[in-house]
């Protein structure tokens, strides 16, 4: 059995109070998950500590792990508003997102300052998970793979040592929309950026996780794919009883 790694991006959601029962519920259910799977949960920074403190109060650090949604590319200094690697491994996270396709969109990431993030924080021990995806009109004009590539190019410059990498294959029309690639989309994707990988890095099996509205339903026949190792999950791991149901 492939290792399943299932990372849910909690987005701009969530209370402190609702932190605590999530972890309150997800604790309660992770008895029944399978031990081939990985988990991390995103909050909010701001809650990082706080869900830190849940994980270690239940004991159940071995199974879930935290991460951010973002980071900046400096340890210190005059950059309001942003947070530093070494700051969210402080409040106990181990991984962080990096060109998410809204951060792309809506605050003007491109993929050449994706990339200075993506190295920066490897060399910090944060892992990068680095997200890659077309748009429909991309995706429409026959350009999916070009958009791709130039993210994996840009976004992996700088990256010698590829060992705490995971990368997110996010077809946009796919994000909150209800709409997720076919299994086999999915994969024909995922298999070109295993292909890319494996030519830069040589095969070392890097995770490569699809993510746009994976849900219960459709988690299973997405995971069966040859070249997808898991999801990355956002609406559908707000609630922990359907985020366990894709862990079972
Ligand atoms: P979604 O979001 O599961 O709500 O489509 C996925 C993501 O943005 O990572």
């Amino acid at each position: 059995m492939k290792k399943i790694h299932l990372f849910g991006n909690w987005k701009m959601n969530m209370s402190g109070d609702e932190t605590d029962s999530f972890f309150r519920s997800l604790s309660e259910g992770l008895g029944a998950i399978s031990e081939d799977v990985n988990m991390a949960i995103f909050p909010p920074s701001l809650y990082l500590e706080r869900a830190h403190r849940a994980i270690v109060d239940m004991g159940i650090g071995e199974k879930v792990s935290l991460g951010v949604q973002n980071v900046y590319h400096e340890d210190k200094g005059a950059f309001t508003g942003e947070i530093a690697p070494v700051m969210a491994l402080e409040l106990g996270a181990s991984f962080s997102i990096l060109g998410h396709s809204e951060r792309r969109a809506l605050f003007g990431e491109t993929p050449d300052f994706v990339g200075k993030k993506v190295s920066f924080c490897s060399q910090k021990g944060l892992k990068p998970v680095l997200c890659v995806g077309e748009t429909l009109e991309e995706r429409d004009r026959g350009e999916a793979w070009t958009i791709i590539e130039d993210q994996l190019n840009q976004g992996l410059l700088n990256l010698q040592d590829p060992s705490s990498l995971t990368v997110a294959y996010e077809p946009v029309w796919a994000i909150g929309t209800g709409r997720s690639a076919s299994p086999d989309d999915a994969q024909e994707m995922c298999s070109s950026i295993r292909g890319w990988l494996d030519r830069r890095y040589g095969a070392k099996k890097i995770p490569i996780l699809y993510g746009g509205s994976v849900k219960p339903e459709n988690s299973k026949d997405l995971f069966s794919m040859e070249d997808i190792d898991g999801a990355l999950v956002g609406g559908a791991s707000l609630d922990p009883k359907s985020f366990l149901k894709m862990a079972v």
